[in-house]
């Protein structure tokens, strides 16, 4: 029977049952309905909208509720249409009729929307903790390699010295900002929408304030058509798992790359590497590969969302029960990218000598070696031009510009003495870097103070 017999004859088609009814995912939300419930049922005894000895009989049948739900000794009937509708029916099972006072002055249009911001206010300081621990697990790696030179790239061509604690520390900003975003997404979240009723408020005298305190909500909703409609922190909360997911999939790209014959800088450990069913000298990065591969996942869900809202009218329509399968999807995907990406981090084998061959081949010292012309008075241009015929010299001759004899140099420019070879020793190049945000190891330091500072806070 559904909780709106009365107005029709109370039973549906089985097909229409299948589409309608959302208790198959909105159980997850049992905890964030009941407490809740418990804080409107506190408030209407408050208020005195229902009598002092009902609200107490409501709040310690809830707390029942919760209790037996949290030990497994009662269990989500999932034949009812949603996760509201159980929740009160199991409260007029356990406490007859002062049960079904609970729903006086509210709806589910207002109810599901505290839930889901109760919901997803939860699971944002969970993911907050997991982007942390990651960032932390980068910090702690990237201190270990402040000295450990590596090209850095631009067009995936080697472009300049850098070092690999300066690459990680690269992640570790993305992370600080998607944090930050993840923060501001909560505070627009713990807004409490409570006394929207349908759509329309209520004639009963509500006291919102007093719920969105008993909540520890920010504020109250200032529109009750607003107050049911919204799902402004939802997208908002998609998008910025988007862009989260965006940055874990440009790293497991780095680390795919990085764990490939061809570059060699890393090893991931066995326990989170896989192999080929059919070739024996196989070890694959497949975790980096999913994470990549399942950012797509959580693209869609934004897409989902923003789609199914697009065209709403005010206010409440049943299209907004999609919000919740596409974020608990994302939710879930986000945390366990999270969740394995630190340890992968912190057991992987970094391959400082590879990384230091592949310096030293790239000619990426080319810069510096301009730089110094310049520091011998010749304009810049024109040092540009005179390193670019060395580098063409180098190639020819299958050296480096490190390996090239003080002659060949002094051939093409007078102005070169025995000082080149310093101006252009790897970590020569990445030490005088020294800017805030540069790659020199006394930088790199400070940035890693900075960013562990505000992982603190
Ligand atoms: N299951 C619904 C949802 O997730 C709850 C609200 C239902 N409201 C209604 N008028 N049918 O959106």
């Amino acid at each position: 029977m559904k909780l709106w017999a009365g107005r029709m004859s109370g039973e549906v088609d089985e097909r229409l049952n299948a589409l309608n009814a959302s208790i198959g995912f909105d159980s997850r939300m049992a905890k964030q309905d009941i407490l809740g419930s418990i804080a409107h049922a506190t408030m209407l005894g408050e208020t005195g909208v229902v009598s002092a000895a009902d609200s107490a009989k409501i709040v310690a049948g809830l707390q029942g509720i919760l209790a037996d739900l949290e030990s497994g000794a009662l269990e989500i009937d999932m034949t009812c249409e949603d996760i509201h509708t159980f929740v009160e029916g199991e409260l007029t099972r356990r406490i007859g009729d002062a049960g079904k006072k609970l729903h006086t002055g509210r709806s589910r249009n207002d109810q599901v929307a505290l839930d889901i911001r109760m919901y997803l206010s939860d699971q944002i300081d969970a993911l907050v903790a997991r982007a942390k621990a990651l960032a932390a697990a980068l910090c702690d790696v990237a201190e270990a390699h402040l000295h450990d030179v590596m090209p850095g790239y631009t067009h995936l061509q080697r472009a300049q010295p850098v070092t690999l604690a300066h690459e990680l520390m690269a992640y570790v900003q993305m992370l600080l900002r998607d944090i930050d975003r993840l923060r501001d997404c909560r505070r627009r979240t713990r807004v409490m929408p409570l006394g929207s009723g349908a759509l329309a408020g209520t004639t009963y005298p509500l006291d919102r304030q007093r719920v969105c305190e008993l909540l520890g909500f920010g504020g109250v909703t200032a529109n009750s058509i607003d107050g049911v409609s919204d799902r402004d922190f939802a997208l908002e909360l998609l998008a910025d798992l988007s862009i989260l997911m965006m940055h874990l999939s440009r790293f497991s790209e780095e680390i795919c790359l990085w764990c490939s014959w061809e570059f060699r800088f890393v090893t991931l450990d066995d326990r989170f590497s896989t192999g080929s069913s059919i070739m024996p000298q196989k070890k694959n990065p497949d975790l980096t590969e999913l994470v990549r591969g399942k950012t797509g996942r959580v693209y869609g869900d934004l897409m989902a969302l923003l789609t199914a809202m697009k065209a709403l009218p005010l206010a409440y329509n049943k299209d907004m029960q999609e919000d919740k399968e596409a974020l608990f999807d994302a939710l879930d995907t986000a945390q366990l990218c999270l969740e394995v990406l630190e340890p992968m981090v912190r057991t992987a084998t970094f391959h400082a000598g590879n990384m230091r061959a592949a310096a030293a081949a790239g000619f990426i010292n080319a810069t510096d070696c301009a730089d110094y012309l310049v520091g011998k008075g010749v304009p810049f241009r024109d040092a540009y031009g005179i390193t670019g015929q060395l580098v063409r010299t180098c190639i020819e001759r299958g050296t480096t510009l490190e390996a090239l004899p003080l002659e060949a140099y002094r051939a093409v420019s007078p102005a070169f003495d025995e000082g080149v070879y310093a101006a252009i020793d790897l970590l020569n190049c990445v030490e005088r870097r020294s800017l805030p945000g540069g790659p020199a190891p006394s930088a790199v330091a400070r940035q890693i103070a900075d960013a562990r500072a505000q992982l603190a806070d």
